[in-house]
């Protein structure tokens, strides 16, 4: 039997509503029978209602881009884990590389975020990955270890349950320059080898993000601990996003 697989994408600030709507609805037959391939799609906020009130009777996951740890209050910008859920959100991500790299969102805040959600039962998409620098500096591990282990102080084996980890080198996202097998087998080894040594709960199902595209996808699929991918540039096309669907069906 197939290992379960994820195929998400995150549409960054791509597609308002109207667009959503179009890409969505030629999604809607791919995503009809599906054996062992979740899929979702992270929408700019303002297209969330859109997207949830064309995916009521679809498989297809829906989710926001990033949550705050507060319920209410002077946060301007922010959106709270009880307005997603109250308009029917799926899931989130948190820590994308462009909060942290962009934005300045520190590891605490981040991890803020990935508890808040998860405590309120809202699947979280809780990405890491190294820069360039980093990387070179043979930072990698530590790196991944620091990310992850600041959602450790308050990270339960049961909230750890509804959680799936995406690591995306920075290097990688929206470059063209997917990571190389070796590559994302050793950062997928170092998060599984990482999380038993910190945790007692299974290690959550861990994507690769950065340039996946429909010519990588079939090989990096079928690598160790890849359980799926997190799509930025393709998955804003409903007929390459299709694909990698597929082609995770077919793996
Ligand atoms: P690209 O697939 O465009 O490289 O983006 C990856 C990403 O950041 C997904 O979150």
């Amino acid at each position: 039997m197939s290992k379960h697989h994820y195929v998400y994408g995150n549409w960054k600030m791509n597609h308002g509503p109207a667009k959503a709507a179009e890409v969505l609805s030629e999604l809607e037959p791919v995503t009809e029978k599906l054996s062992h391939t979740t899929v979702g799609i992270a929408a700019p906020a303002v297209s969330l209602p859109k997207a949830l009130e064309l995916t009521t009777a679809s498989a297809l996951k829906v989710g926001s881009q990033n949550v705050h740890w507060e319920e209410s209050g002077a946060f301007t910008g922010e959106i709270s884990v009880g307005m997603l859920q109250e308009i029917g959100c799926d899931f989130t991500l948190t820590g994308h590389s462009e909060r942290r790299h962009i934005f300045g969102e520190t590891d605490q805040m981040i991890a803020k975020r990935t508890i808040a959600g998860l405590s309120k039962n809202l699947e979280v998409v809780f990405c890491v990955g190294e820069l360039l620098e980093e990387r070179e500096a043979g930072k990698t591990t530590e790196v991944l270890q620091t990310q992850i282990g600041a959602l450790l102080p308050e990270l339960t084996a049961e909230l750890s349950k509804n959680m799936i980890i995406a690591y995306e080198p920075v290097w990688a996202i929206g470059t063209g320059k997917v990571a190389g097998a070796e590559e994302i087998l050793q950062a997928h080894k170092d998060i599984v080898d990482y999380w038993a040594e910190v945790s007692d709960a299974p290690c959550p199902p861990i994507l690769y993000g950065g340039s996946v595209s429909p010519d990588n996808f079939a090989e990096i699929i079928r690598l160790d601990n890849v359980s799926g991918a997190l799509v930025g540039g393709a998955s804003l096309v409903a007929e390459k996003f299709s694909k990698l669907i597929a082609i995770s069906e077919e793996a």
